[in-house]
């Protein structure tokens, strides 16, 4: 089979098209399409570029099984040819992380000395107080679903549907798929080619109510 790598969908109509995908049929994603999926979702970015995301590649029928059995029973675990256990590691933020981060931009020749001694002292001190976060997990999991969000888009991009989900156990997730208890679950994502029955579009609300001007307590005007 001769895979089109080109994506057929521009970025604006892939965003517009997405829907979440509740049934999928059982034609499988082109392994060079997944990658891609995988290469571009992993290009978001993370804070002091420290890329706690993790995913597992779930695509033995039997696997989708269990993770059916953890999720709800939910159909489209089990139909989509592909599930990703999407999932971030707390350890990120330790120093061994760090200095792969730094070993990364040296690679690139972008990481200069004074930014790797800035990296080495300020992002333990950032976890100490983490003024922006109540909680490590808080903080990783924002960086999983940027890259969860990226990876959907890129997928559409390449006619493939998805369906982000976090009606799961994590307990039985983590235990079925062997997750380190310093790693956590933050959604499921379903990639494959979605059949009916598949939920329309359910409206978005329009931007006057979610964004604000200048401060949270004045509304947005756009001409
Ligand atoms: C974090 C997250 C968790 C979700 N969990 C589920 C889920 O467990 N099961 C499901 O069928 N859909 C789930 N959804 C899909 C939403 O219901 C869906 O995105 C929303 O209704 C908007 O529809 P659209 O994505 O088709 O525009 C989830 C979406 C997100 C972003």
């Amino acid at each position: 089979m001769v895979v089109e790598m080109h994506p057929y969908i521009g970025l604006v109509e892939a965003i517009k098209q997405r829907r979440a995908a509740r049934s999928f049929s059982s034609d499988r994603i082109p392994e060079a399409i997944l990658q891609e999926i995988l290469e571009l979702g992993i290009q978001a970015p993370s804070g002091f570029n420290l890329q706690p995301w993790r995913f597992i590649v779930v695509r033995e029928q039997e696997n989708k099984d269990k993770l059916q059995a953890c999720a709800f029973n939910q159909r489209q675990v089990g139909e989509a040819p592909v599930v990703l256990i999407c999932c971030s590691d707390r350890c990120a933020t330790k120093m061994e992380n760090i200095i792969s981060v730094i070993h990364l931009g040296e690679d690139v020749v972008t990481m200069t000395d004074s930014y790797a001694n800035y990296l080495r002292s300020s992002i333990p001190e950032f976890f100490v107080n983490h003024p922006s976060f109540d909680t490590i997990e808080a903080w990783t999991n924002r960086h999983a679903m940027l890259a969860v969000g990226y990876m959907m888009i890129v997928a559409k991009s390449f006619g493939i549907d998805s369906c982000p989900m976090e009606g799961f156990v994590s307990t039985q997730v983590k235990e079925a798929f062997q997750i380190p208890d310093e790693v956590d679950i933050c959604c499921l994502l379903a990639l494959g080619y979605a059949k009916e029955p598949f939920k329309g579009y359910g409206g978005r609300f329009p931007i006057e109510k979610v964004c604000f001007n200048e401060s949270y307590s004045k509304p947005l005007k756009l001409s």
